[in-house]
């Protein structure tokens, strides 16, 4: 329908014309390397951190169009939040890939909401996750510097 339309069309725009695709020069960067194991696609996400809040974010990797129009949207999504309000959004993306209703009064989750329909197709899901993982999995460790083991 024509939703389906204006999603697909939303989503091939971030594949061709990538947000925040590149590298941050910095050396203060969180590096995380995810990869997808049923296909061995794999993007690497950078993060800086500064003040409790995601200052920037960038990645590079070799992905579907669904996987790299993800990371796309995620990047652009969470700069600017703090790494609690991140890893909220991580967790309502989640539940979007589960086929759930979602609130988005909480966030403007924008050009995310044209992934909705991957929930439909389970192979997808792992595509449409991969940056959001490497996301979740940098912000936790960050959170687990201070334990002694
Ligand atoms: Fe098959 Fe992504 S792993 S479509
Ligand atoms: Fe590999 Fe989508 S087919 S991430």
């Amino acid at each position: 329908d024509q939703l389906d339309t204006l999603y697909r069309q939303v989503i091939m725009d971030h594949y061709k014309n990538p947000r925040n695709k590149g590298e941050l020069q910095d050396g203060d960067t969180l590096k995380i390397n995810m990869n997808n194991p049923t296909c061995g696609d794999r993007i690497q996400l950078q993060m800086k951190v500064e003040d409790g809040k995601i200052a920037e974010a960038k990645f590079i990797g070799e992905g579907c169009s669904i996987s790299l129009s993800s990371a796309s949207m995620m990047t652009q999504a969470i700069k600017g939040l703090d790494v609690d309000e991140a890893l909220q959004m991580s967790d309502i993306f989640s539940k979007m890939m589960l086929g759930e209703e979602v609130d988005d009064s909480k966030f403007d989750l924008g050009d995310i909401e044209a992934l909705q329909g991957v929930s439909k197709f389970p192979a997808r899901i792992k595509c449409a996750t991969l940056a959001w993982k490497a996301m979740e999995q940098g912000l936790s460790d960050g959170e687990d510097e201070d334990d002694d083991d």
